[in-house]
């Protein structure tokens, strides 16, 4: 049996993985301050620390403990704008509390860390679909602290040998039949879009006149479950020996937030106001993964990462019945 640590677990995208961790097998244990997450979302057969990961002797302590094989680091601060209007405690979670975590990890010899990146670090891309060789210049502090952390990696991998897959995640969407996205604030687009069908409020969109099809911001949603299928398949590849290396996660199909609208409406049968406004600083035209990086490596394929299926999954669990 597999010991697996996951940072961060009680959050979106970390507790659908350990959900997926567990049903196969592997011993988890979550590692989360609550700071954003939610103790409900812990799974009940992982075992839970409520510890935050810059406490070094608790961190110390629980790998000496459990001695896991793999890491999975989500844990950390992950809205764009709040990290524009207060970088430090960005830098603080994303870069230096990080940090300690691969400290404690080199100090108890333990390798083999899949980190959540994300699409941030490319900033305004050069070429769509992007390759992970495109270059990065990240947008945000957000994005720059993801950037930072993946050279802090590729640090610790030279002078430590710790090994580790970066995960450059393009937008997590979508819900099982236990997790829904909670995010508090709620930045993304798609349960702001699923809160205005449920009449709670006017949706925004920021930005027609992008050099997109209809004018509107082009991203790529991935499922939250085909995001934690590719971290199970990052683990098993490092495990058996894989190199470090960095992978992109979408599903390789853009669509624009006007797009985003009508399939909320199509499948929701629900109408909302939509109010047309100005762009956001540092918003990138388009953002579409290029992911045959991760399909060569790891096998991984976005299954699950239709529009419409995306949609419907946050819409059948979120939305009470009448
Ligand atoms: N959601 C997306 O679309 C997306 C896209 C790209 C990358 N990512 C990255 O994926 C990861 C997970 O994202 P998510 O949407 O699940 O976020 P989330 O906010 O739901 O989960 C993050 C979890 O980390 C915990 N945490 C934060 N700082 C901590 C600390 N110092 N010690 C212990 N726990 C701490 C929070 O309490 C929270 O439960 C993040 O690193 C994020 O940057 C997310």
């Amino acid at each position: 049996m597999q010991t697996v640590l996951v940072t961060g677990g009680a959050g979106f995208i970390g507790s659908v993985t350990t959900d997926q961790l567990v049903a196969r097998g592997d011993r988890v244990i979550v590692v989360d301050d609550l700071s954003r997450g939610f103790a409900d979302n812990v799974h009940d057969e992982a075992v839970f620390v409520h510890a935050d990961l810059g406490d070094r002797a608790v961190v110390e302590s629980l790998l000496a403990n459990y001695r896991p094989d793999a890491v999975i680091h989500f844990a950390g601060y992950i809205a764009v704008g709040e990290s524009v209007e207060d970088p430090g405690p960005y830098i603080d979670r994303n870069v230096g509390r990080s940090t300690t975590l691969l400290d404690c990890l080199v100090s108890n010899g333990i390798g083999n860390v899949v980190f959540s990146s994300s699409a941030a670090v490319y900033g305004i891309p050069g070429r769509v679909p992007i390759s992970e060789d495109e270059a990065k210049h990240p947008t945000s502090p957000y994005g720059w602290t993801k950037w930072a952390f993946e050279e802090v990696l590729g640090f610790y991998e030279a002078a430590h040998g710790v090994r580790h897959v970066a995960l450059r995640y393009f937008n997590a969407a979508g819900a099982t039949s236990t997790r829904v996205e909670r995010h508090d604030p709620e930045t993304h687009l798609i349960p702001n879009i699923l809160e205005a069908a449920r009449g709670g409020k006017t949706i925004s969109v920021f930005g027609t006149d992008y050099p997109t099809p209809d004018g509107t911001a082009v991203r790529d949603y991935v499922h939250v479950s085909d995001l934690a299928d590719a971290h199970l398949r990052a683990v098993d590849y490092l495990i058996n020996g894989g190199a470090s290396t960095a992978l992109n996660l979408g599903s390789g199909a853009g669509y624009s937030v006007l797009q985003v609208i009508e399939a909320v409406r199509r499948v929701t049968g629900r109408d909302f106001p939509v109010d047309l406004g100005a762009r956001r600083a540092g918003d990138p035209p388009e953002l579409v993964a290029d992911p045959s990086r991760a399909r060569a490596l790891l096998g991984w394929e976005a299954m699950q990462s239709d529009l419409d299926h995306i949609v419907r999954s946050s819409w059948d669990v979120e939305t009470p019945k009448a």
